[in-house]
């Protein structure tokens, strides 16, 4: 039901000021396919990934190359660094390369053996590396794991007879990376970035009341009829800067709770969860690596094709999940306030989306 004073789906829309697609873009982007974490103790970040539920596939003198159960191709890569995430790789057709080599008058790079094929490097506007990628290098089928017990549901409804459920304990079995959520500094200049250049779509829109500029996007790829995930990289406005979390697809509910069980057992510190989030539907479990970063797993999530309409949406607490724990101080930034509240006190000097305005209505409608 509509709360007084709030305005309706249709009126968000109309005035909304930025575009929820591009009609001719540069390319179309077809799904994310890996991340590239910098982190000075890799060995730290592959024992937590492993525990996360990757596995160990290839080790250079300077990088660790994970993948999950697919064959698709490896979804992430740790090098040695300062703590950060710099870039992010995605998929496209090979003639796409070619199109942004010409545009932009840039060379098509080859790929490291592990990772194989090629890609053309990009920076959105916050500086972030996307690479751009064709014929990423397949990977061998892994030994055939067990698959897990069926379950017996309600009444008749029984297809494990004679057979008991027995799911030991271990690190949840990662099908692929889903997608990426940043902050960014402005949703106008992301938002046309991410449609003309690499193809996107908003999936949906949400607002603060009374601001014609959202505060977050989802966005997924074009890939015509062909169903795809809800979001592949969703951006926000937030006082912090750069990455929020990254995602990683189960197969089932029963992966997500041995994967969650897993994690709390080794004594990682855990930030949101376990719920089902609103804009896209995905049933979520948030965890906070050692550096640091929040990394998802998350099972049965949305898929639309390109045909599917925007969605334009209060950003509210209630917006973000439908059920589960409430979002926690982990999530907002609430329990790191020195970090926040520097952060702030440097961009309000800068053009970008946060103002005093702003922040006062992020802050009443997270609490809300
Ligand atoms: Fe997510």
């Amino acid at each position: 039901m509509r709360v007084a004073g709030n305005p309706t789906k249709q009126q968000l829309r109309e005035e909304c000021i930025v575009n929820d697609r591009w009609e001719a873009p540069l390319i179309k982007v077809q799904s994310l396919a890996y991340i590239v974490l910098q982190r000075p103790d890799v060995e730290q970040a592959a024992r937590f990934f492993s525990d996360f539920g990757l596995l160990i596939d290839e080790r250079t003198d300077s990088a660790v190359y994970l993948r999950g159960v697919s064959t698709a191709h490896q979804m992430m890569v740790i090098e040695k660094g300062a703590a950060d995430i710099p870039r992010i790789g995605m998929l496209a057709e090979e003639a796409d390369l070619e199109t942004l080599a010409a545009r932009f008058a840039l060379p098509i790079c080859q790929h490291s053996e592990a990772l194989g094929g090629r890609y053309v490097r990009l920076e959105d506007p916050d500086g972030l590396v996307i690479e751009v990628c064709s014929g990423l290098k397949s990977l061998s089928p892994l030994p055939a794991q067990p698959p897990l017990p069926q379950w017996n549901g309600a009444g008749d409804n029984k297809v494990r007879v004679n057979q008991m459920a027995r799911n030991p304990l271990r690190p949840a079995w990662v099908y692929k990376l889903g997608h990426t959520v940043r902050s960014v500094a402005s949703m106008q200049a992301s938002l046309n970035w991410y449609q003309q250049t690499l193809g996107m779509i908003v999936s949906d829109f949400q607002f603060l009341p009374g601001d014609p500029l959202p505060v977050v996007a989802f966005m997924r790829c074009d890939c015509g009829d062909k169903p795809v995930d809800h979001h592949t990289i969703a951006i926000g406005t937030a006082p912090l800067l750069g990455h929020m979390h990254s995602a990683f697809e189960l197969d089932n509910l029963e992966e997500l709770l041995i994967g969650n069980r897993w994690l709390a057992d080794q004594g990682y510190s855990h930030s949101w969860g376990i719920g089902r989030h609103v804009q896209g539907s995905q049933i979520f479990d948030y965890w906070r690596e050692p550096k640091g970063e929040v990394f998802e797993h998350y099972v049965d999530g949305d898929v639309f094709s390109a045909a599917e309409a925007t969605g334009y949406h209060l950003f509210n607490s209630e917006a973000q999940h439908q059920w589960g724990p409430e979002i926690t101080a982990d999530v907002t930034g609430q329990n790191r306030p020195l970090q926040t509240l520097r952060s702030i006190a440097r961009r309000l000097f800068t053009q970008d989306d946060i103002t005093v305005g702003r922040l006062k209505r992020l802050l009443k409608a997270v609490n809300s």
